[in-house]
């Protein structure tokens, strides 16, 4: 994946953030910031501002300035990054924003409400020359970092696959969207599987459908096949109405390679099984025993955080740099486009189509780096502007 080049942070003080958006994940941003020694909160926006302040209190985080302009925050401010937790539907706005004010974003998932949307962001972090990531915050599960360990011991991957069925009563816009499973839950597990097997997705094919005793409007149960880069299939079986002997809420995992294969319940500590000896299978086993099978890195946003730290400091892009991040959301649209049309989709076309939506619908400011940038193409060579990939 080609990341074009963003500006890096050059004081040596704590990174100074703003976080916008002050609702039930937006606390946990707040608690996760305060606790960082190395970032400092400097200010909370809020289309409400009495959110923002209650926010802060119930957090026990120290009062900062709370506004419902970021650009005037900013301005008073003088923050290094954004951390974007509003609704999917007011990330384009939010994110456009900070990055036109030269601040680089950390966005919660998802990169935006749609590809067209996510695309205009990517095209808009590179002409400002800001890093713009997602926080896929299961990277940073101790659980599915050991799994990862596991899998590079299973020589070439044919398999994987994802059960997920829960029950839970959320009430509020998950029980009223159209595809509830799709949309606000499967970028998780979906990000996970490119994770798991460094490898992108080329086509879907996915039916959903509302099992009868549901009590979502929208489609909340999903069965989707996945073929990735080199040939692997992913496998994602879900539902949100599915009472009874529940997967935990990173679903039930299996990886079947040459050597063997590799489970995760999504909780506890994976269980690999090699039906030859492999070379390297006991330092992985040695590694994952010596760590405790857990990571001693920050897990959850923490883990987010700490990446998108490093890469302003470094230059390094993180793995969920939004260019790349792309990829994971065309697996949701992928397979809601798949679904409503009953056919196998062609990843790459879905971003082409998604591009030239992206082109039309642009402000005049952003519409001709749009039309010079290229979708990514699965399998890594790709993305970005004109940059010969
Ligand atoms: N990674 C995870 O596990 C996880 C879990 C829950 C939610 N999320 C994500 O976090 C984001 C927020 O979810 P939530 O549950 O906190 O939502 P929420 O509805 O509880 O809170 C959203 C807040 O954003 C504010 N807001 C909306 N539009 C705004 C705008 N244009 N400018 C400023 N503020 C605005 C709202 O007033 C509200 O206070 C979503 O993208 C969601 O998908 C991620």
């Amino acid at each position: 994946m080609t990341v074009g080049a963003f500006r890096t942070v050059d004081h040596h003080g704590p990174l100074r953030a703003v976080v916008v958006g002050a609702g039930a994940m937006g606390r946990a941003w707040l608690n996760t910031v305060d606790a960082s020694p190395t970032v400092d909160l400097v200010g909370v926006v809020d289309l409400d501002p009495n959110a923002a302040t209650a926010a802060l209190s119930a957090c026990g985080v120290p009062p900062v300035p709370v506004s419902t302009s970021l650009s005037a925050l900013a301005e008073a401010t003088l923050p290094d990054l954004v951390v974007d937790v509003t609704i999917p539907s007011a990330h384009y706005s939010v994110t456009r924003e900070a990055l036109d004010l030269g601040l680089a974003v950390l966005g919660e998932k998802p990169l935006a409400a749609t590809l067209a949307e996510a695309i205009g962001l990517v095209v808009a972090a590179e002409r400002a020359g800001r890093l713009f990531a997602v926080s896929q915050n299961r990277r940073h599960s101790p659980g599915l970092a050991a799994l990862r360990r596991q899998v590079w011991t299973l020589g070439a991957v044919g398999t994987v696959s994802t059960e997920f069925f829960r029950a839970p009563r959320f009430g509020g816009f998950r029980e009223e969207m159209e595809h509830p499973l799709l949309l606000d839950m499967a970028i998780h597990p979906f990000d996970a599987a490119r994770y798991l097997v460094g490898g992108d997705p080329v086509t879907v094919w996915c039916e959903e459908f509302n099992p009868h005793w549901s009590w979502y409007r929208g489609d909340a149960a999903a069965t989707a096949i996945f073929e990735m880069t080199g040939g692997v299939r992913y496998l994602y079986t879900g539902s949100w109405c599915a009472p009874g002997l529940e997967t935990s809420w990173n679903g039930r995992w299996r990886v079947s390679g040459r050597h063997g294969a590799a489970v995760w319940d999504g909780e506890g500590e994976p269980v690999v099984e090699h039906a030859v000896p492999v070379a390297g299978a006991a330092e992985a086993a040695a590694e994952s025993r010596a760590r405790g099978w857990g990571s001693p890195s920050p897990t959850d946003i923490a883990g987010s955080l700490a990446d998108f730290e490093h890469a302003l400091r470094t230059g390094l892009p993180p793995s969920t740099v939004a260019a790349d991040n792309l990829l994971s959301l065309a697996m949701v649209h992928g397979a809601i486009a798949s679904a409503g049309t009953g056919t196998r989709v062609v990843i790459a076309d879905l971003l082409a189509e998604a591009h030239r939506d992206a082109v039309d619908g642009a402000d005049e400011d952003l519409r001709p780096a749009l039309r010079d940038w290229r979708p990514p193409t699965p399998g890594g060579n790709g993305g970005g502007s004109g940059a010969g990939t």
